[in-house]
């Protein structure tokens, strides 16, 4: 089934124990049902400026998870796995040999297999690689400007016109190549003050690349980036709805692209979804490169490469959250998680800025 109508039914279901009563008939009927996504490194190339990593001390001693450990995650996991991001946090071709990894994932996956990334580091034989062979079901590439002065000042040691050929070589080889297994291309933009405007000329941009998907996000920042406080939507919100109408309104006749948008300030309908029905640590893990398992607000919950994921399924910390969860004790443990206000709340200052806002303004 398509992600984005799973997405859209699940959201239907507002209620926690009937959402997890769903995914459990789905787990008895052998459907796959995680969503897990995989970080195999700590690294990238770039330092975009509202990226943890641009953050000093943001780069942590280089860590890769092996293709030997990938290949035993895989084994456990992937036959179970609805969603596969093979990238969360980092950079994935940062990973010598990435295809390799993604050959594994295919083997064990019968799922849905993506990855996210700057897109800077692949080349055409990759693409013609990840084409030929079937290996993925959707690229995600972030470009947050469509100028190469916005695209750079945002993507620190990123290039506009390195990525333009990227994706040229991308479209190019998806026509060349006659596939049955459709590569979904999906643009992620991250919006804020100086990025918002150029999205006037994004339909012209996502016809001549073929884009399928545009997902736009807004800039999430942490107390450390007070100097991009002023850059968040939040304090823009005429500007940032004006822009967004136009964007979904304006598709060019024909398109088929899907508009992924957060709700607009002016909209006062509820949100999709609120944290007393979320029900992510049912379905939702994280992996990194040194072999932590995290599940979304609750951090780390086991080490996959110490004592197997299986263990961490049945661990009683994961029973635990989940059984505080059923009996409604979400304030407990979800207070402080920025996940769900990501799904968002946008007349919540907290789902843009975490922590103290004392510096806001210019
Ligand atoms: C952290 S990156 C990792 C994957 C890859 N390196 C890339 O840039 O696509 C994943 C996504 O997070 C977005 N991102 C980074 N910092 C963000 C922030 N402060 N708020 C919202 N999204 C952010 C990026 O634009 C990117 O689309
Ligand atoms: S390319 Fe991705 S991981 Fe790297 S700094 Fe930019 S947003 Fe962060």
């Amino acid at each position: 089934m398509n992600r984005y109508l799973y997405r859209s039914i699940y959201n239907k279901i507002k209620s926690r124990a009937l959402r997890v009563v769903a995914i459990k008939i789905y787990g008895a009927l052998k459907q796959p049902y995680y969503r897990i996504s995989v970080d195999t490194n700590n690294l990238c190339n770039l330092k975009c400026v509202m990226c943890s990593l641009s953050l000093p001390g943001g780069k942590s001693s280089s860590q890769i998870m092996s293709l030997t450990q990938f290949e035993s995650l895989a084994k456990e996991v992937f036959p179970k796995t609805r969603i596969l991001d093979l990238s969360c946090g980092f950079e994935p071709f940062m990973t010598k040999n990435f295809i390799d990894y993604i050959r594994v994932a295919r083997k064990f996956c019968q799922g849905h297999i993506a990855i996210c990334t700057n897109g800077l580091l692949i080349k055409e034989s990759t693409i013609d690689r990840i084409l030929n062979e079937n290996l993925l079901d959707e690229i995600t590439i972030s470009i947050d400007g469509l100028s190469p002065e916005t695209y750079n000042s945002i993507r620190i040691n990123g290039n506009f016109r390195d990525l333009l050929q990227v994706l040229e070589a991308l479209k190019e080889a998806k026509t060349k190549i006659k596939s049955n297994r459709k590569l979904f291309l999906r643009l992620n933009y991250t919006l804020m003050r100086r990025n918002i405007e150029e999205l006037i000329g994004i339909h012209d941009f996502a016809s001549k690349y073929s884009i399928d998907c545009l997902q736009l996000r807004h800039m999430r920042l942490t107390s450390e980036f007070t100097h991009l406080f002023s850059e968040s939507l939040y304090f823009h919100q005429e500007l940032s709805d004006r822009i967004l109408k136009i964007v979904c309104k304006d598709k060019r006749p024909g398109s088929k692209i899907t508009i992924m948008t957060p709700p607009l300030f002016s909209d006062t309908k509820g949100v999709l979804t609120t944290k007393n029905s979320c029900v992510y640590p049912w379905f939702n893990f994280s992996i990194f490169s040194d072999g932590s398992v995290k599940l979304c607000n609750f951090g780390k919950i086991g080490n996959f490469i110490d004592s197997g994921f299986k263990s961490i399924e049945a661990s009683a910390r994961l029973k635990e959250i989940r059984q505080g969860l059923l009996q409604g004790k979400y304030k407990k443990y979800c207070h402080d998680c920025h996940r769900i206000t990501d799904v968002m709340d946008v007349h919540d200052v907290s789902s843009f800025i975490q922590g103290d806002l004392g510096l806001r303004y210019d």
